[in-house]
């Protein structure tokens, strides 16, 4: 049984499902390059501590959804459950802020989170995320929303919603955070297990439970915004200047606060109305003080990060992005021995030239051969008689129109012409 099911919270791509995959892969990398973003590729597993520290102690990641194992040297290591601590630890390592600042960069690839696996919510999920180091210019903050609305797009999805917070600064915060405690308190034995153990360490987790008890209890909660610095307001007030100047469409949500503790300032979140209770397709943040907090200097940073599953779910839903089933130029129907042989030393050539040459391995008859060139879908069909071999010929036939012409071996290079000019 457990050698032919993959682990819980997996999925498999294959054949159908990633051509739509390289797909927005494509329109990735297509959007980053427009705003000027390089990619950068981490390990999959980091020093455990990095997450510790990077992400916060008192976060729902650390405590209970990290994938964490000591490796035969005794260290203890995790598989990344997400991409900006990985991202800063390599800013750092690689001295990438020696440069021209600010730094724009983009992350592609998996991400492991134990989680309660449900539609849209995994284990094993792919995030394109992106970074930007080195400035706090509120026009960063907005461009991060703005390249993943550009990507989404770009795919064509209609109906996605950007909520936006603040929730301050260390300056700022500690006021917020004891008002809360206040106004909780009293409240403590309507609140779940897991909020009850917060409300001391981390007490803006709260705002954000699901349970329906916690929920009645929120809505009286305080919200951030009397408590915000002036510098901090002064940002918040800037980006959603920009915001409005570009057009974009927003929500503001007192209540946003994410699930990282090395947020400032500013917080966003991106929810499509065609997912269920996963319907966060994308969400990120300024972290001012990570870059500080993993042993660099204070660097002002921003950045996002989509859930690809998620996105291509909401796509899925709306049908409006397809990939074309790639098909092969030419499909190569032999008749065994010598035939055959000819059609393997036409298929190198024309493989060579890029060109998909498909060909028969499992000696069927010329009727299911072409029953096969039609199933994949193929333009053409060479076929490669004992007649025409006599001559050094093929015949090809273009299996839109079913016109058929004959073609000399010794003129691969024509037949190479027409086949790359069927896909134009
Ligand atoms: P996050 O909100 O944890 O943020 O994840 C970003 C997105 O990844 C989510 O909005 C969702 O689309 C997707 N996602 C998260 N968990 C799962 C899961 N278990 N299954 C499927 N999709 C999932 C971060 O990870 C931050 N590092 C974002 C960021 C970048 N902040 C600043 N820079």
């Amino acid at each position: 049984m457990t050698l032919t099911t993959r682990p819980r919270g997996t999925n498999d791509v294959g054949p159908g499902d990633i051509e739509l995959w390289h797909k927005l892969e494509e329109k990735i990398r297509q959007v980053c390059a427009a705003y000027g973003y390089s990619e950068l590729r981490t390990p999959m597993f980091e020093h455990t501590e990095l997450f510790q520290r990077g992400i916060g102690e008192a976060t729902d990641i650390v405590e209970k959804e990290m994938y964490t194992f000591v490796d035969r040297g005794e260290r203890s290591l995790t598989l990344r459950p997400e991409g900006t601590a990985p991202a800063v630890r390599a800013y750092l390592e690689n001295n990438l802020g020696a440069g021209a600042l600010p730094v724009k960069l983009y992350y592609y690839g998996p991400m492991f989170r134990y989680e309660r696996p449900q539609a849209g919510r995994y284990r094993q999920f792919t995030q394109f995320g992106l970074e930007v180091l080195g400035s706090s210019d509120p026009l960063l903050d907005v461009e991060a929303i703005l390249l993943p609305l550009e990507l989404y797009k770009a795919c064509g999805l209609s109906g996605f919603q950007v909520e936006i917070n603040s929730i301050g600064c260390p300056k700022c915060r500690p006021s917020y955070r004891q008002e809360l405690v206040e106004y909780f308190e009293p409240h403590v034995d309507r609140l779940c297990s897991s909020c009850r153990s917060r409300l001391h360490r981390n007490p803006l987790r709260l705002l954000d439970c699901k349970v329906e008890s916690c929920q009645e209890v929120l809505a009286g909660a305080p919200q951030i915004g009397r408590h915000l610095c002036p510098e901090c307001s002064a940002h918040f007030a800037q980006v959603l200047a920009y915001l409005d100047a570009l057009g974009v469409d927003y929500k503001l949500n007192h209540r946003l606060v994410r699930g990282f503790d090395y947020y400032t300032k500013t917080v966003f979140e991106v929810t499509s109305a065609e997912l269920g209770a996963q319907n966060a397709i994308g969400a990120g943040g300024r972290y001012d003080g990570l870059v500080e907090e993993l042993g660099g200097k204070p660097t002002p940073a921003v950045g996002f990060a989509v859930g690809v599953e998620r996105l291509l779910l909401a796509l899925q839903g709306q049908d409006k992005f397809q990939a074309e089933p790639a098909a092969p130029h030419v499909y190569l129907v032999h008749f065994g021995g010598e035939s055959k042989l000819r059609a393997a030393q036409v298929a190198y050539f024309l493989r060579g030239q890029g060109l998909w040459a498909e060909l028969d391995y499992l000696e069927r008859s010329i009727k299911a051969q072409m029953k096969a060139a039609n199933r994949l879908g193929s333009r053409y069909v060479a076929i490669f008689g004992e007649e025409e071999l006599g001559r050094n010929s093929i015949v090809l036939r273009n299996m839109r129109d079913g016109q058929e012409q004959e073609i000399n071996l010794q003129d691969l290079e024509q037949l190479a012409k027409i086949l790359g000019e069927c896909g134009k």
